[in-house]
Formats: structure tokens, sequence, C-alpha cells
């Protein structure tokens, strides 16, 4: 990556930072949880502690199921931010993905934002990159290089966005001339580390779930429409000439909405049989109770929920605003978690 492509690069990252909290689209009804749950006073005391939400992922036990989902790597905000969200997922257990660490590929130097290992712990750490890195890597016969980046990240498994409509959106937009499900293959076959996949908010559909949950993945995150929306977002951004005759109302039908929901996409993964793999969803989830609801819905234990815009948005006031957030978030879903039984019809 040439000196000047990698500040374009950083510029761009800070832009998305800056961008993202005009690009929520939160369209999505209001949870009613009692239309899923029964309200179970009598089968236990009413004393709220953390319990035991631990799980296992990616062979470590982490303390309760969420996950802080990819978002920055480069940028000028990126490296207080990283490390507010990775004392954050120390102080809690969780799991922290990075976002996109391509910069480091190409001249094998770490962005002073990929390197928290030491702010995080021995907590689970993903790298991200591209389906378009994967390609130029694939052709070239340079898949080594990503080693190299894991090995200095010290990261446990490596996160790949799928974001066809982002990139299109983007006038610098990648472009990949391969599927990414050849791509992946491909990739699968000669690395040693845990690979998941995911999409940056638009989710997927049932064909693209199933095959890739065929492959020799660890898992994937669903990244679904209802949260971030990286469309709209490229489209503020104003970059792409294409779109200047459009200016597209979050209410409207246009590219931005694309995509697949949550909800939408359990119900394509209780039709797939992936059970050896590992659900992520999110994309929007922003309460307590999408949160609960789309863990117990999935109704798989090792499934995780994962957060970003949330977790920006506090990060950006420092740590005890992140703690503040997230105490809150965790008390009202351990609340719900000693209470609520999910209705049988549901239970499936
Ligand atoms: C500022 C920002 C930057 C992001 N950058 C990346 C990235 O580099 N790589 C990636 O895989 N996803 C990236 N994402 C997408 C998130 O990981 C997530 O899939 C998406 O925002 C949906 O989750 P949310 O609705 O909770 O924000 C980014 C999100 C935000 C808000």
């Amino acid at each position: 990556m040439e000196e000047i492509e990698r500040k374009l690069f950083s510029k761009r990252k800070q832009n998305h930072i800056d961008l993202a909290s005009s690009s929520q689209f939160e369209n999505k009804p209001r949870i009613n949880l009692m239309d899923y749950f029964d309200y179970e006073p009598l089968m236990t005391n009413n004393v709220v502690e953390a319990g035991d939400l631990s799980q296992t992922f990616l062979n470590k036990t982490i303390s309760y199921p969420f996950l802080i989902s990819s978002m920055t790597a480069s940028g000028e905000d990126s490296t207080e931010i990283n490390k507010v969200l990775a004392q954050t997922a120390k102080h809690y257990n969780l799991p922290f993905a990075l976002g996109s660490c391509r910069k480091f590929l190409f001249n094998n130097e770490a962005d002073e934002s990929m390197l928290v290992r030491d702010e995080l712990g021995d907590g689970p750490l993903l790298a991200n990159l591209g389906i378009a890195q994967v390609e130029e890597l694939v052709e070239s016969k340079e898949l080594s290089r990503i080693n190299k980046m894991m090995q200095v990240l010290n990261a446990d498994a490596l996160y790949i966005h799928i974001n066809p409509m982002q990139e299109i959106h983007q006038e610098e937009g990648d472009r990949y001339w391969s599927s990414p499900i050849e791509l992946i293959s491909k990739l699968v076959e000669e690395v040693d580390y845990p690979v998941l996949v995911k999409e940056v908010g638009q989710g997927m559909g049932p064909r693209s779930l199933e095959t890739l949950l065929n492959l020799n993945i660890y898992g994937i995150d669903s990244a679904s429409l209802g949260g971030t929306n990286f469309t709209y977002l490229e489209k503020l951004r104003g970059k792409n000439k294409r779109f200047n005759g459009f200016i597209e109302k979050r209410d409207w039908n246009g590219a931005s909405s694309i995509g697949h929901s949550i909800p939408e996409m359990i119900n394509f993964l209780k039709n797939i049989n992936n059970s050896d793999k590992v659900i992520i969803l999110s994309g929007g989830v922003r309460s307590p109770e999408d949160a609960f609801l789309y863990k117990q819905l999935l109704g798989e234990e090792n499934s995780l929920i994962g957060m970003a815009y949330p977790f920006l948005q506090a990060a950006q006031n420092g740590l005890p605003a992140v703690q503040e957030f997230f105490e809150s978030f965790l008390y009202e879903y351990l609340i719900f978690n000693k209470f609520l039984h999910l209705k049988d019809k549901y239970n499936k």
C-alpha cells in the first residue's frame, strides 16, 4: 500500500467514525418482550447478580455473550477509541474485534491503534480484513502475509468482512472478481487460524448463509440490516459523484434498504443445519431487549450478540461512559434472564 493510499484509508476510517451517528437505521418496530416470553416470578429469588453467563469463544472463557464488533484500526481517533474499547473488553472479559487491519498487510507495520493486546489482556481478539484483500492475496499467492499480521497483533481469529454494497457506494471502493464463497474456501484451505465471516450492516440471505456455513469456518456474524448502514454512510460522505443526483432519505427504499434484519436471519438460520458453527447476531442491537430476544430466539448456547455503534458512541466519552452504558445494559439483561421464559411456541 502506497503512503498516499494509507493516508486516504485512515481519512476514510475517520469519516466512518464521524458519520456513524447519522447513519443509524433503527427502523424496526419496538420490541414487546411479553409477546415472546412468559414472566415467571415464583421460580427464583430476586437477587440479580452477574451469575453464570459465561461461555466459550475461540477456546477461551468469556463472561458474557457479547462482542465488541469491528470498527476501527486506523484513523485519527482510533488509537484512543480502541484503547477504551480494549479496556472495556478486559474489564468485562468480552471478546474484542478490530476494524480493518489492511494497512498492516502490505507494509508489515501495525498502526498503533491495532496494538491492543496489552490493554486487552488474554481475551479473544479478532483481526479484520475485507474480502478484496483476501482476493489480492489469493491471486498473488501471498496469504502468508496474514500469518505475520496475526502474530504481530497476537490475534485469536480472523474476521473477514464482505460488504459489496458499501464498496459500490464508495468512490474509491474495492472490487473483487471472484465470489466471496470461492475466496473464503481457498483461504480456509490454507490457514490454521479460525476464520469468521461478517457483513457490515446489511446482512445476508439464506443461500449465502447456507453455503457459507458449509465451509470450514469457525463462525459467522450476521451484521444485519437495521443498525449502522454503510450504504447510507457512503452516500453521506458524498465522494461518489455517481450518487450526486440522488439524495436518499432513510425512509425511502433505495439501496440502503437492501438486506436482512436479525429476526429475518434467525429464521433463515433455523432452517440450516449449522450446529457446529458459532453465530454472532449483530446489526441494530441497541437495547437489552433486543439482545435478550435475539439470543433466546436463536436458541444456540454458543451464540453471541455483537454491537458496534453503541460501544463507539460511549467510547467517544471515555471508559467511565462505556462502563455506565454497559453496566445498565447488563443489569437489565440479567433481570430478563432471571424472570423471563421463552413461550413454548418459540422454543424449538
Ligand atoms: C465507525 C464504524 C466503523 C466500522 N468499520 C468496520 C470495519 O473496518 N470492518 C468491519 O468488518 N466492520 C466495520 N464496521 C461494521 C460493524 O462491525 C457492524 O457490523 C455494523 O456497524 C453493524 O453493527 P451496529 O448496528 O451495532 O453498529 C464499522 C462500524 C462502525 C460504526
